[in-house]
């Protein structure tokens, strides 16, 4: 046996009905809203995210699935979503197309990170952007939209968490401050923190290293260093979400893992997961679009974790699929068994049946594996008088219905039953 590759995951039936619940009420949180769907490549040039996501990030430093093609080009399997939107906003003109470009994008996304609960190297994201906003009341709204998605999905247990990372004006400032408070622990901070102090100060907030965060937790805030629109824009944030009764609570440490945030940054961290509880995250990209080439727009967005909203969400009641079972008494009723079970198939309904002609016994056995509501039992008897023997798998009662009639009477019982 050829096993998958670590970190990676099958979905099977029986977990991807959950997948398809996080889906389907996405796509329609997410139109509600205003967003159009956009696909892209997995694969993309290895530049799109060392100038997007950023070079002092993990990310690009340590986890990218990044390759020389047989055309010796370099590419990289996506690491996230954002940096791919900007560039199909970009190259396709999109805000001549829309009249504001609200994007959402799903799919997987790969990073060669130490896997655990919650934490894989194929993932997958629920990822939107919004482009050419600037105005504070767009970010409450994606911040809204996050909830609720939360809300729609039946996740509860969650903290939302903001913060506001300013922007070039204000963060070199912020930047400098840290360095100066950190003085000479900063000799006492992992390796990792000493290269981050050196490179880019505001990373040292990402650190995990438990004898580190005494030091990290006495830092100075970057709410405490913002510039005067990066507070106005800020304070308009948290008033509407004081407005739309959305409960946060505002974290300095929250920097996020990514070089292009400007201004809001926020994430839902959700209580029943484990260690990764970042079930969602997302901010402010305002130099992002230009970075990449395109105009200079502003930008805002988030990326949810498919993984993770399937383990943080209630167990469903799992009723949504109402199976028929058809059965046939002997060799004889076979066709016209086959030929039933296509026709109620064309009729919309789900239908199954035994192919290896087995006793009747193993075949009611089956159709209860199956979960069946009825069994449509079809004998020589039946067909000679031209009737259909139901039987309800949960009562055992038995009532004989016309051919002609079965498809309808299912349908009519089930939709009584539900
Ligand atoms: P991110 O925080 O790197 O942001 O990832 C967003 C979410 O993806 C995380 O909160 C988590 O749920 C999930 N995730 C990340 N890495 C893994 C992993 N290795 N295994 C399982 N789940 C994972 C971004 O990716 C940004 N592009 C979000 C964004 C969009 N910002 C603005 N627009």
């Amino acid at each position: 046996m050829i096993p998958a590759i670590r970190g990676t995951h099958d979905i099977l039936p029986g977990d991807v009905e959950r997948w398809q619940r996080v889906e389907a009420t996405a796509r329609r949180v997410f139109e509600r809203y205003g967003y159009a769907e956009l696909r892209t490549p997995i694969i993309e040039r290895e530049e799109l995210f060392a100038k997007g996501t950023g070079e002092t990030t993990d990310i690009v430093q340590k986890e990218m699935y990044a390759f020389t093609d047989k055309g010796g080009e370099r590419i990289t399997l996506r690491p996230e979503a954002t940096p791919s939107l900007v560039r199909a906003f970009v190259e396709h003109s999109l805000e001549q197309h829309m009249a504001v470009p609200k994007l959402y994008l799903m799919g997987p996304m790969f990073r060669y990170e130490r896997p655990q609960k919650g934490r894989y190297r194929q993932f997958h994201q629920l990822d939107v952007e919004v482009f050419g906003v600037a105005d504070p009341a767009i970010d409450a709204e994606v911040i809204d939209l996050a909830w609720t998605l939360m809300t729609d999905l039946g996740i509860r247990d969650i903290d939302l968490v903001v913060n506001s990372v300013g922007c070039p004006a204000c963060r070199p400032a912020f930047a400098e401050a840290l360095v100066k408070a950190l003085g000479d622990d900063r000799a006492v901070l992992c390796q990792d923190c000493q290269r981050r102090a050196e490179t880019n100060p505001l990373r040292i907030f990402d650190c995990k290293v438990p004898a580190d965060q005494a030091v990290i937790d006495a830092l100075p805030h970057s709410v405490d260093y913002l510039c005067e629109s990066c507070r106005t824009h800020f304070q308009a944030v948290e008033r509407y979400l004081g407005l739309y009764g959305i409960p946060y609570r505002v974290s300095h440490r929250l920097v996020r893992g990514l070089d292009y945030y400007t201004r809001t940054t926020f994430e839902i961290l959700a209580g029943n997961v484990g260690a990764q509880n970042a079930i969602l995250g997302g901010g402010r990209y305002d130099g992002l679009v230009k970075q990449l080439g395109g105009p200079d727009r502003v930008g805002i967005g988030f990326a949810a974790g498919i993984e993770r909203l399937v383990l943080a969400m209630p167990p469903a009641d799992d009723a949504a699929r109402r199976p028929l079972f058809v059965a046939a008494m002997g060799e004889a009723a076979r066709d016209s068994a086959l030929v039933l079970l296509r026709e109620l198939r064309q009729n919309g309904l789900e239908a199954h049946m035994e192919y290896e002609g087995r006793s009747i016994k193993s075949q009611m056995k089956r159709a209860d594996r199956l979960r069946a509501v009825f069994a449509l039992i079809l004998g020589e008897d039946e067909i000679a008088q031209g009737v259909v023997t139901v039987k309800d798998m949960k009562t055992g009662e038995q009532v004989r219905v016309p051919r002609a009639d079965i498809a309808e009477f299912s349908r009519a019982r089930m939709a009584r039953q539900e």
